[in-house]
């Protein structure tokens, strides 16, 4: 492992204002957008979708630091031929690949998922390093409701985001670590920074036991939010402060950043709360994001799957990608939105 590259990837994938984003949905996942924009879920239309985002110079460019992206996709041609990953490239961006196979259930624990793909793991990494990723993507996924999280699964998914981490590393792939606690419950956001903590704690002590060098990963958590179905809301400055407070007590400064995941948050409050927590400031990590929904809701209904949409996607993108750039420097304002409707 040359760890002085891995960090330098982890740096340029988090630094300057830039973040990720994260076009590595599954054929199952991408079928629920595509459904909600009327749009037939073929390869051809996945392709045109993926391609009309890495085509777009201006988001690419000056506000995306690296794409995520899923099996398919790094191995797919543009339109007119060239790879996809060379369209990534050409812009400026680092390609990354979504290596976990997904969830199951984990045994004995009721309603409580266990994230596969570690068995094949050390045979794929090096194809798609050679295909072009420079990082990679594996997510846990914890619950939150009547009696879960269980230690079982906060241990069992922390243990295998370690043997993940430790197999990319060992390829010479920055691996991100993305421990999700889901927002979809009842809970409040002092219940969410509870499982946060216990999640993130386990996560930090399997890096260490497996030996994964901190400068050589990038953090993808959640933020201290409420859970949608709560009653009680929280407010922006509330949601940074207390995420802010919960990572400087979880993540040590040799991680040189941290990309939030947007999880069901609206574009805007996901924007607004990483903007909050930059304005914060004197922090030991860059915080960015690498935004699924939250950046490419806007352009997928601008596209909704017609080839004459391209333009307006393609502008609703680039409007996106600059408010969550901004954010991740403290310079994002509610009016700018405002302006761009
Ligand atoms: P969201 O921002 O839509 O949560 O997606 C990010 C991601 O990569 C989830 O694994």
């Amino acid at each position: 492992m040359n760890l002085a590259d891995l960090n330098k990837v982890a740096i340029a994938m988090t630094a300057n204002g830039k973040g990720i984003l994260a076009a590595d949905e599954s054929t199952g996942t991408i079928k629920k957008r595509f459904d909600a924009i009327a749009t037939e879920n073929t390869e051809d239309n996945r392709r045109d979708y993926r391609e009309l985002m890495f085509r777009t110079a201006e988001a690419m460019k000056s506000y995306i630091s690296g794409v995520i992206l899923y099996d398919e996709t790094i191995w797919q041609k543009a339109k007119d031929g060239t790879p996809l990953v060379k369209l990534i490239e050409q812009a400026g961006a680092i390609p990354g690949i979504k290596v976990d196979e997904g969830t199951k259930p984990l045994p004995n624990c009721p309603g409580e998922l266990i994230t596969m793909g570690l068995d094949k793991l050390p045979d794929r990494l090096p194809k798609y390093y050679e295909a072009g990723a420079r990082f990679a993507k594996w997510r846990a996924v914890i619950d939150i409701g009547a009696g879960i999280p269980s230690y079982a699964a906060i241990s069992t998914n922390a243990h295998a985001l370690a043997r993940y981490a430790a197999l990319c590393q060992a390829n010479q792939i920055v691996p991100i670590v993305e421990p999700e606690v889901l927002m979809d419950g009842e809970h409040d956001a002092d219940q969410c920074y509870m499982v946060t903590e216990f999640m993130l704690k386990e996560t930090f002590q399997q890096l260490y036991y497996q030996k994964v060098a901190l400068e050589g990963i990038v953090l993808k958590p959640n933020m201290v939010v409420p859970g949608k179905k709560s009653s009680k809301k929280a407010s922006v400055q509330e949601v940074a402060e207390k995420t802010v407070k919960l990572l400087k007590a979880c993540v040590p400064g040799a991680v040189p950043g941290i990309a939030f995941l947007s999880g069901g948050q609206s574009d805007e409050e996901a924007t607004a709360h990483l903007d909050a927590m930059n304005k914060i400031g004197n922090l030991p990590w860059n915080l960015t994001f690498s935004y699924g929904r939250a950046l490419q809701a806007a352009p997928q209904k601008a596209w909704s799957g017609k080839a004459a949409n391209v333009g307006a996607a393609q502008a609703a993108f680039i409007h996106r990608a600059k408010m969550n750039y901004l954010a991740a420097k403290g310079e994002w304002k509610a009016d700018l939105e405002k302006k761009a409707a």
